[in-house]
């Protein structure tokens, strides 16, 4: 049995998405698990160099990573031939130009969404990629959740009849900092100068989701919204907030299914998840959250009445049923590491690449144009 080590260089790694998902979760429970086997009987098993500026940082990390190699020295790590893939989890505004570095120097690539600050940005990063030969990939977890994948399920068997919409409830109360409670997410997230938004941050997902799982995005219109103007940082120091924190989207597919999907980081969550997706179709319901999906087909429908009057008869929450957990998922982000190193080595299929990424940050260009301009957009067939 032979083992394929692949030395991957992990740029922004400390950061929340670098160091829980794609480190932890990810390529250190792959080295625990003994690495990804292959049908042949070989392994695949990845040997990550974790880079950055902080050096104290990534030394503990590395520590907790089982003795990872780290350094804060890009420029070694590319030169280092034994590193054959460059992942990037940094600031949106900063992965375009690394991203480009590590391409000229050869490597692999895989990157966190979205794959550049703009679709210019994201497409040449596609074409260099493909001219250079080397291979590419963009993360798309929500298509790997748990929640998600029941859902398959249900549009696959032809479930739900004829899909009519899709309604997306996306968010959940982002403490602003300036009390005893920590903010829970980054203050670049709310500053247009470094990249943030939520609507070039989660139109991203919604086009790969909509793409995959109920037709081709054919137009939006979003409203966005910054509700909360100030916010404090990292250091506890009061800023502006220039950003948008709140999108109010809607997507028209191919083939005629509305969707709509609210994403907010100042919502608070009384739903099953912090993300449902509810799918209406002439022969059923379904209500997706992030592992799991609820369904309600037509013979089994309530019949509601119009009386403010009386208390609900019906126990609306009630009348649904959970589709079982019929097989182990394993965390989606691990899942999609695993192919993509799969793709790496063998050449297997792997459909999420530097493409279909510059998809997503076209959708979210065209959101905030829609809303800049207040009016519908159509989405074009991506010219790369
Ligand atoms: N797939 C998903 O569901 C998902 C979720 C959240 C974020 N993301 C994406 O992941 C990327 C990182 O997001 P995050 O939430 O982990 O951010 P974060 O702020 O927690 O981490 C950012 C990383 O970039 C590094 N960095 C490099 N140069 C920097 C600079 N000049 N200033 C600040 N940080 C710098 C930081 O050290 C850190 O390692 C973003 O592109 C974001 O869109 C994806």
């Amino acid at each position: 049995m032979a083992t394929h080590t692949l030395g991957i260089i992990m740029n922004g790694v400390t950061g929340r998405m670098g160091t829980n998902q794609h480190l932890m979760r990810s390529l250190y429970a792959i080295q625990q698990q003994g690495g990804v086997r292959l049908d042949d009987g070989n392994a695949i098993l990845p040997d990550p160099v974790l880079v950055g500026r902080n050096a104290a940082k990534l030394e503990a990390l590395a520590a907790q990573a089982g003795g990872a190699r780290w350094t804060t020295d890009l420029d070694s790590a590319l030169a280092d031939s034994h590193n054959t893939i460059y992942f990037d989890a940094q600031l949106t505004r900063l992965r375009a130009p690394a991203v480009a570095k590590a391409i000229e120097a050869g490597k692999d690539i895989y990157c966190e969404k979205p794959s550049g600050a703009s679709t210019e940005e994201a497409c040449a990063l596609y074409r260099w990629a493909k001219a250079k030969g080397v291979r590419h990939g963009v993360v798309q977890d929500k298509l790997f959740l748990p929640g998600l994948i029941k859902l398959k399920l249900l549009i696959d068997s032809g479930f739900f009849g004829q899909i009519l919409s899709v309604r997306g409830e996306f968010g959940y109360w982002v403490f602003t900092g300036g009390d005893a409670i920590p903010p829970q997410r980054p203050s670049w997230n709310y500053k247009q100068e470094e990249g943030g938004g939520i609507i070039m941050d989660m139109l991203c997902h919604w086009r790969y989701v909509l793409d995959n799982l109920f037709g081709l995005v054919r137009s939006v219109s979003c409203l966005g919204a910054t509700h909360v103007p100030q916010r404090w940082d990292e250091q506890g120091r009061a800023y502006a907030c220039t950003a948008d924190d709140a999108a109010y989207a809607t997507f028209l597919l191919e083939g005629g299914i509305v969707a709509q999907f609210n994403s907010s980081w100042c919502v608070r969550v009384r739903r099953d998840d912090l993300l449902t997706l509810q799918v209406d179709g002439t022969h059923g319901s379904a209500v997706a959250g992030l592992r799991g999906c609820v369904l309600q087909p037509y013979a089994a429908t309530p019949r509601p009445v119009w009386n403010p009057d009386l208390d609900s008869p019906i126990d609306f929450r009630a009348d649904w049923m959970a589709v079982p957990t019929n097989q182990v998922i394993d965390n989606g982000f691990k899942a999609q590491w695993e192919l993509f190193l799969k793709h790496v080595v063998t050449g297997a299929p792997f459909p999420y690449d530097l493409r279909e990424g510059a998809k997503g940050v076209q959708l979210a260009e065209l959101g905030l144009r829609s809303w800049r301009e207040r009016a519908w957009m159509d989405v074009p067939d991506l010219q790369v």
